[in-house]
């Protein structure tokens, strides 16, 4: 039988989601449902992983759960088509986690350049929780318990994946093939992999200030695309600009499509013209920036509109939660029985054992 083809990553519920989250993984997901080549999709909710470095902000967490259940909604997961859960409720990922605790090292986990950033930006410092530290190590059972082969998610997170596969790997090497290993699926494009803030810096995050978020209104966000960062160089319009670390021209890359043009800015073909021009000079920043709004809003404006339908039936949010943790969970357990069976921990299930545990004593 071939392996299925099953498809698993998540988020932290630490605000509204945003449009890095967007074409750095959304987007993926919601084509993937509707190609419907995979046999099994899980989206989930990572609170446990979010309490790891907000522990003493469980409401911050609870508040955001539904924030992002209600995201993933708008953008066009459907709940029919993807298991949609929360990972707290599944308790055999803790498990499992516990079990793969053993296969990695302290150095291992040091080296992981994600954990290490997140050391410095959290203040960690010599005095690093030891779950947040693990949490990698919770995140590859997460992937394991699923039998995710098909990860997609944002660059930052393949130590992450990487790690997975190193526990999957020795989990299989030392108690037999029993789990499936994660591959990452990246976003195919450049600007997508990290979009940046409004402001140009590294990346779009809440603690910066710099999002633009998925829920926010037209308004809002026109509002922000009139702040955005460009080409400090570009002081006329008539002068040479550089669209290389010029933050329109990133989201350009990311949102934009050459029928964009036809639709509002008739005056170039592509992105590459537009480009062109903008680099000869002649082009202004701010009908770029128009450009880029309209552009935006088109993709976003449904996104709204589906958000403020879900909001008016917040229990059926949390009926759909509730029923795909249900799902999750046995496909969990599965899993754990065979991981039991595996570690030799399953002593009530096996016939054999007895029977040889009999004999052995019998012959004392
Ligand atoms: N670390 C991911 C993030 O910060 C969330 C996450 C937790 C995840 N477990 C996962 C992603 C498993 C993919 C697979 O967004």
């Amino acid at each position: 039988m071939a392996t299925p083809k099953i498809m698993l990553t998540g988020d932290r519920p630490t605000g509204r989601l945003h449009i890095g989250h967007y074409v750095g993984s959304l987007r993926r997901r919601v084509e993937l449902q509707n190609q419907g080549d995979f046999d099994k999709m899980f989206v989930f909710i990572a609170d446990a992983q979010a309490l790891t470095d907000n522990t003493d902000n469980p409401e911050k967490v609870r508040q955001n759960v539904i924030e992002v259940a209600l995201d993933y909604l708008a953008c066009g997961l459907d709940p029919e088509k993807v298991t949609i859960f929360i990972q707290s409720q599944i308790p055999e990922l803790c498990e499992l986690a516990f079990y793969f605790q053993n296969l990695v090292t302290v150095s291992r986990l040091q080296r992981n350049p994600t954990v290490k950033t997140e050391i410095g930006m959290r203040g960690f410092e010599g005095s690093i929780p030891v779950g947040f530290f693990t949490y990698p190590v919770s995140q590859a059972a997460d992937i394991a318990a699923f039998r995710a082969n098909v990860v997609p998610v944002g660059e930052d997170q393949r130590p992450m994946i990487e790690q997975a596969t190193e526990i999957v790997r020795r989990f299989n090497h030392i108690y037999g093939d029993t789990l499936i290993e994660p591959n990452i699926m990246l976003p195919d494009n450049q600007a997508c992999m990290r979009l940046p803030g409004i402001d140009g810096k590294a990346k779009m995050s809440k603690s910066l200030g710099n999002c633009i978020y998925l829920s926010e209104t037209a308004e809002e966000m026109g509002k922000k695309v009139k702040v955005m960062y460009t080409d400090p160089t570009h002081l006329s319009v008539n002068d040479p600009g550089h669209v290389e670390g010029n933050t329109v021209f990133t989201y350009l890359d990311a949102f934009c499509r050459d029928e964009h043009f036809g639709l509002y800015l008739p005056d170039y073909a592509n992105l590459d013209e537009m480009k062109a021009h903008y680099m000869r000079g002649g082009l202004g920043d701010v009908k770029c920036k128009k450009f880029l709004e309209k552009v935006l809003n088109e993709t976003l404006e449904p996104i709204r509109a589906r958000r403020l339908e879900f909001q008016k039936d917040i229990p059926a949010i949390y009926d759909m939660l509730r029923r795909g943790c249900e799902d999750a969970r046995a496909v969990a357990a599965d899993t754990l029985a065979d991981v039991r069976r595996a570690m030799k921990i399953n002593y009530f299930d096996d016939e054999a054992l007895i029977a040889e545990q009999v004999k052995r004593f019998a012959q004392d």
